[in-house]
């Protein structure tokens, strides 16, 4: 099943009398649980198509689809509401709230989610356990290093449970042990059933995807399969035939 889906997708920049064309006509479909990176040079455009993916910026032309929802005709008010429950984003510089600590930056997304402060005490414990964190709960992100600040932000973008999870170059700072621990949780959260779309130029984290796209001034270049992702049987499959 398709997760999400861009359709000729353009991104144009004005700059005074000068366009940039970040994008263009760019046509991608990620498949539910697909582990998909995405590499490409710098000024590729490759953030650029992880904002317009994650229903964080609008296309200047074309259709993106989640699930069977236009995303790019959402209201910006909507489209917060829905990526609050749809979909985690994890950013090189990790973007924490700098007056918050662990626990806080963690529980900030859950409010919006709905969860009663009971329900997001109980969650931000697993959460942070989760990325092996559990002792530096009250820290205040200049309290803690690169490597435990991306993971308190990985923890943040799980905060909801979404089904998907959207991360530019997440390693690009961080210590090989840091960037081993990530790919591997990446990997662990596919079989879990996320989707993740990933740009990275990391091997390892980029080790774990199912497929590898390649992005050149704002166009798909190559395409490599590593795994195929293994098809769900659909909700009709699991029914018993009628007589
Ligand atoms: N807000 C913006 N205003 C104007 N131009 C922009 C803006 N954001 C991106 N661009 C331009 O769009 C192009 C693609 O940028 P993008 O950030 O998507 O590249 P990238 O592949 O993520 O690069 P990097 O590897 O350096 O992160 C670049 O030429 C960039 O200058
Ligand atoms: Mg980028």
């Amino acid at each position: 099943m398709v997760k999400i889906s861009a359709q000729h997708v353009i991104k144009e920049w004005e700059l005074g009398d000068w366009v940039v064309r970040a994008l263009d006509d760019v046509s991608l479909e990620i498949r539910e649980r697909e582990f998909l990176v995405i590499k490409g040079p710098s000024g590729a455009g490759k953030t650029t198509l992880l904002n317009l993916l994650g229903g964080l910026d609008f296309p200047t032309q074309g259709e993106v689809f989640f699930d069977t929802v236009k995303i790019n005709a959402m209201s910006e008010e909507s489209l917060a509401a829905f990526r609050c429950l749809n979909t985690g984003f994890i950013f090189q510089n990790f973007n924490l709230i700098s007056s918050l600590s662990a626990i806080e930056n963690v529980m900030f997304p859950m409010e919006m989610a709905g969860f009663t402060v009971k329900e997001r005490g109980s969650r931000v414990h697993t959460l942070l356990e989760r990325v092996n964190l559990k002792d530096r709960n009250e820290h205040l992100p200049f309290q803690l290093s690169a490597g435990e600040q991306q993971r308190v932000a990985i923890a943040r973008a799980l905060a909801n449970d979404p089904p998907v999870i959207i991360a530019d170059e997440p390693t690009a700072n961080l210590d090989q042990t840091t960037a081993e621990f990530i790919g591997a949780l990446f990997a662990t959260l596919k079989q879990e059933g996320k989707t993740i779309i990933a740009a990275t130029h990391d091997e390892i984290v980029a080790s774990h995807a199912d497929r590898i796209i390649y992005v050149a001034e704002g166009k798909i270049t190559e395409e490599k399969v590593l795994r195929e992702i293994p098809q769900i049987p659909s909700e009709h499959a699991l029914n018993p035939p009628e007589d």
